[in-house]
This record gives C-alpha cells, structure tokens and sequence, in this order.
C-alpha cells in the first residue's frame, strides 16, 4: 500500500517534465491526480511549452498505475480556468490533499520585448502559482484535514543566478517571491494543519533548459554556467530527485515540516 493511498494531488504544468514524473510518482504511491497544463506557447519564452500529446502521455502513464486522472488544458494566469480544471477534479475524487505549484516558465528571448517578457514570467510563475492555490484553498479548508502545498521555486529563488536580462530579473523575482508567498500561507494555514513549503531545484533535465534556445544562449553567456554550477560534481538533477523531495514533504514523515525553503540543489545556492 502506497503512502497516498486515498489522497488526491491537485499539480500545474502537468504535461510534462517535473509535473508529469511528480503525477506518476504520486500514483506510484496510490494517489489520484488532478492535472493542468497550458499545452500552449508563450512566445516570449523561445522554447516549446507542453502539448496536448505530452499531456495525454501523462494520463498514460498515470492510468497505467490503475490510478485515476483528470486532466484539463488551463493556463495559470487564468483563474476562472484554473478553477474549471480543480472542480472537474473534484467533482470526480471529491477531495484534494495535495497543491502542487509546478508550473512555470523561463524567459530568454527577451531582446525583442524586454517588458513583455517581464511581465509575462512574473504572470505565470507568481501569480500563477497564487491562482493554483486559491483555485484549492477553500475545499482544504472546507475539508478541515490539513494538507500540503509544495510550490516549486528554483535555486534562483535562494541567489541571484538568472543572468543580465530583463527575463532572467524577472525569473529571480518570481522565484523569490514565491518564498514570501509561502511563507505568509504558512504563517496564516499551518494553525490548521495545512503545511506549505517550497522546493528549489538546480538545473533539472527537462525541455525548459534542454532546448536549443538556452543552448544558444548559454555558448554566448558563459557566465550563466558558473551561476548555475553546483557544489557536487553533477552538472545537473533528474525531475524524479525532485519528486522524490516532494513525496517527502506530503508524507508524514513531514508531517511537522512547514514554513522551509528546501534546495534541491547538489550546493548549487551556497556556492
Ligand atoms: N528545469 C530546470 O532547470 C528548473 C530548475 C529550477 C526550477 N525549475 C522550475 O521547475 C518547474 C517545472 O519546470 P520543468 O523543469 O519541468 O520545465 P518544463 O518546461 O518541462 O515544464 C513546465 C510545464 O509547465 C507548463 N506551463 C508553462 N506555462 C504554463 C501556464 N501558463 N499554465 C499552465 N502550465 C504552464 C509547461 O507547458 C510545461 O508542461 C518550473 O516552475 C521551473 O521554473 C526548473
């Protein structure tokens, strides 16, 4: 029996990456999962978002694991959508036990419209994430069990590594904010047994930093390699290191972890 036997996960930007291996690590563990992603670009980013195809290989794997999934297309800077995808989930498991703030974006071709690649970082990696979490706040609530949020920052939301550009400030920005955001929800939940905690990863092996784009981008900033280097001698993690902090975090074995910034980051942010 797996530890989430029962449970329900709620997690954005589902479709592929990180959000997909923490869907299926979820269901490893008996976990029905509600799932959302754009499946849309953003064309200030400069590399591919998830598909429709990607999404539905996450349901794949998911019903896979006889678990089951509700999957919905919805952008996170879209709240009345946001909230359309958590309530089919709901109408379906009636419940929900985890937040899963996964989704977001980097922006690096920023030269063509550098306020608009501002704006549009900060839209998805921060009020996106809030979107998400109001989207499920009231039924945790309602619920009256407790719960976890887990909102996925980055080492860039600990130091200072998103390089010169109007997006990369605006990465930086999003990601530290995001500590504040969790900080306060877990100031004002965690009297009710709802935990919130962050996860900051190093560099993870997923289409947001291997695509041709940041190849490019890289070769001409070599800089922003020494930024993102770690302590341990790994150029970079794998989506499951991640998930495998997050499962932690929703366990009981977390059950008093609440308020933590958590690297997942092989040294990268006291480097
Ligand atoms: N890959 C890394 O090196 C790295 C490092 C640290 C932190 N992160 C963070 O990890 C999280 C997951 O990223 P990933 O590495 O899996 O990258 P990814 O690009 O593979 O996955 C991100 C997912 O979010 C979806 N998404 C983007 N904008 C969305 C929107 N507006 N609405 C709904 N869904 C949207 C994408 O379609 C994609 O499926 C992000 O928050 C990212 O900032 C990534």
């Amino acid at each position: 029996m797996g530890k989430f036997e029962g449970k329900v996960a709620f997690i954005s930007g589902a479709a592929r990456g990180q959000g997909r291996s923490h869907a299926v690590r979820f269901a490893q563990e008996g976990a029905d999962v509600i799932a959302f992603d754009v499946c849309k670009d953003i064309s200030t980013t400069g590399y591919p978002l998830a598909t429709s195809a990607d999404l539905a290989e996450t349901v794949r794997l998911v019903e896979q694991l006889d678990r089951r999934i509700v999957a919905v297309k919805a952008d996170v800077r879209d709240l009345p959508g946001v909230q359309k995808a958590f309530n089919e989930g709901l109408a379906q498991f009636g419940r929900v036990d985890f937040v899963l703030c996964n989704a977001g974006i980097v922006s690096i071709l920023n030269d063509d419209d550098p306020m608009q690649a501002f704006r549009d970082v900060i839209d998805v990696n921060l009020v996106g994430v809030w979107n998400t979490i109001y989207a499920a706040l009231p039924t945790l609530l309602d619920q009256g069990e407790g719960g976890s949020i887990v909102i996925t920052s980055s080492a860039a939301g600990l130091k200072g590594i998103g390089g010169p550009t109007a997006g990369g400030n605006a990465y930086v920005s999003s990601k530290h904010g995001l500590v504040g955001l969790m900080r306060n929800l877990a100031t004002n939940y965690s009297p009710l047994g709802i935990r919130v905690n962050t996860v900051h990863p190093t560099g993870v092996n997923t289409p947001m930093v291997i695509n041709e784009r940041m190849a490019k981008i890289l070769a001409e900033m070599p800089e922003a390699i020494g930024a993102t280097s770690n302590l341990m001698p790994i150029e970079i993690i794998e989506p499951s290191d991640v998930s495998d902090a997050v499962v932690w975090l929703c366990s009981d074995a977390a059950r008093y972890i609440t308020g933590v910034a958590l690297p997942v980051d092989a040294g990268c942010a006291i480097k």
